[in-house]
Formats: C-alpha cells, sequence, structure tokens
C-alpha cells in the first residue's frame, strides 16, 4: 500500500528570496520567512532595516527585484482580492488631515469585498460597528480620524482589518508614540484574533514587552539574521547583531 502523504499546512504567509532595491538601496536582500496560521511573530530591527519595506512587498506596494510572496498559498494579488490581507501603516505614512472617520476607515475594510457599484450592506454596517466596538471606538466612531490619539488611531487601523475578516494582520510599529493602555488593548486584540486561528506579522521597537505576546521573532538588517522563540532571537549577542551595538550588558533596551 502507498503509505499517505503526510500534508503541511499551508503557511499564512510565505517568503521567498525576497529583494527589494531602491535605486542603489538595498532594502531587502533575499529575505526568506514562514510564518504559520495563528502565529504572532514580531519584527525586529534599526531603523533602515527594511521592516516596513518588508510590510509594503506583503502588500504589493513595493515591486522587488527578486523572490516571491505566498498569503495563504495566493499571490498577493488574489490574497488581496480576497481580502486576506490587512495592513496597518507606520503612522508617518498616513495623512491624518484626510477627511474621513473612524467609521470610514473601518469601511474601507469592506471595499475590497464590494465590486465598485455594490452599495454598502447592512452586513457591512454591522461588520463595522462590531469590529468598532472590538477596539473600543464605538463612541469614537463619528470623529475624523485625526482628532484621536496615537493608540486610537491604530485601533481604528486594526479595527479595519477586523471589520475585512482578514485572516493576516501586518502592524508597522503600531506601539510608537501610543500610551500604555492602547498598547495593553491591541496586545489583548491581537491575542483574540490569533486565538481564533489569525495570524500577526507586527513591527515594534518595545523589547521588553515582546516576549508577552510574540509567539517568534525575526531579527532583521536587509537579510533575516534570527528567526526564533522572542526569548532566542533577544539574546544579547542577536541583539548585538542586529543593532550593529553592544548590547552585552544590561540594558537592552535600544532605539526608543
Ligand atoms: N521610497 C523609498 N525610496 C528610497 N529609499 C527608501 C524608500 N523607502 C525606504 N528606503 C530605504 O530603504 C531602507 C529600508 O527602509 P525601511 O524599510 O523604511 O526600514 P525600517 O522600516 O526598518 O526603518 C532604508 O535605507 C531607507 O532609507
Ligand atoms: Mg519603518
Amino acid at each position: 500500500m502507498p503509505t499517505p502523504e503526510v500534508s503541511q499546512p499551508v503557511p499564512a504567509l510565505d517568503i521567498a528570496g525576497l529583494t527589494v532595491r531602491y535605486g542603489p538601496v538595498v532594502a531587502l536582500d533575499d529575505v526568506s520567512m514562514t510564518v504559520h496560521s495563528g502565529r504572532i511573530c514580531g519584527l525586529i530591527g534599526m531603523n533602515g532595516s527594511g521592516k516596513s519595506t518588508l510590510f509594503k512587498s506583503i502588500m504589493g506596494l513595493a515591486r522587488p527585484t527578486a523572490g516571491r510572496v505566498t498569503i495563504a498559498g495566493h499571490t498577493i494579488a488574489q490574497a488581496r482580492a480576497r481580502g486576506l490581507v490587512s495592513y496597518v501603516p507606520q503612522a508617518e505614512n498616513v495623512d491624518w488631515e484626510f477627511p474621513i472617520s473612524v467609521r470610514e476607515v473601518a469601511m474601507t475594510g469592506r471595499y475590497g469585498r464590494q465590486n465598485l457599484f455594490r452599495r454598502i450592506t447592512s452586513r457591512d454596517r454591522t461588520a463595522v460597528d462590531d469590529a468598532l466596538d472590538r477596539v473600543g471606538l464605538t463612541d469614537l466612531a463619528d470623529r475624523q480620524i485625526g482628532r484621536l490619539s496615537g493608540g486610537q488611531r491604530k485601533r481604528a487601523f486594526v479595527a479595519r482589518g477586523i471589520a475585512q475578516g482578514a485572516e493576516i494582520l501586518l502592524l508597522d510599529e503600531p506601539f510608537a508614540g501610543v500610551d500604555k493602555r492602547s498598547e495593553a488593548t491591541i496586545i489583548d486584540l491581537l491575542r483574540e484574533l490569533t486565538a481564533a486561528g489569525r495570524t500577526v506579522l507586527i513591527s515594534t521597537h518595545d523589547l521588553s514587552t515582546l516576549p508577552s505576546f510574540a509567539s517568534e521573532a525575526v531579527l532583521l538588517m536587509q537579510r533575516v539574521l534570527v528567526h526564533d522563540t522572542p526569548e532566542e532571537a533577544l539574546r544579547p549577542e542577536n541583539l548585538a547583531l542586529a543593532f550593529g551595538v553592544d548590547v552585552t550588558g544590561r540594558d537592552a533596551e535600544v532605539n526608543r
């Protein structure tokens, strides 16, 4: 009898040999990494190490010169068409003056599911109301996005991902300029989402809290230096590699 094939689960995120250049600058150099469903993967690296470029590449917003990104077995275009992936961009990359309310930000998570001529349904409205409730922004739903605190802005974008029903959430430095309460709220949400099988890739400079919520961590410096448990990845000798400094003393808090 033939032995049955052991079927490997399709990874939520599979990146192979990804290289991205901006003119002469090599932002990512032959990056390969795999993240499985239900995981929270922390992305660590100094400024300029390519974290944002990696997020943009996964969203199809940066053009690789080599390599490929596979999202739950799909190409980027297929994954985006299916609303599989949601992106919370770094604060600097958002126009906070844009005249859009918190509810409308969350509603943009539903647009991928609509064709241009379909109107917003009660299902869309319910999904958005539920998402705003989950991130604790119901009372601020009609407020312009720029008139929120840093933490509330992040939660609005997380609500977009929840309303979308995205399988994979990408968060680029969601804790930068964010109060501790919002940070804790976001971490709780990410835990709930991954417990339900969703997958999270999150960049952060907050190394002290990372082991409390991440299931794995990647140290990036154009290349993947380390991909391991948070505890292993954050060992001083690994941080020294990633930050190019000697952090083998007690103070492992870098780049804050
Ligand atoms: N649009 C761009 N044009 C030119 N260079 C860029 C652009 N975006 C990023 N870079 C460069 O690519 C490298 C990686 O940047 P980035 O991905 O933003 O890193 P990180 O998010 O880790 O700070 C840096 O050297 C940065 O200056
Ligand atoms: Mg960045």
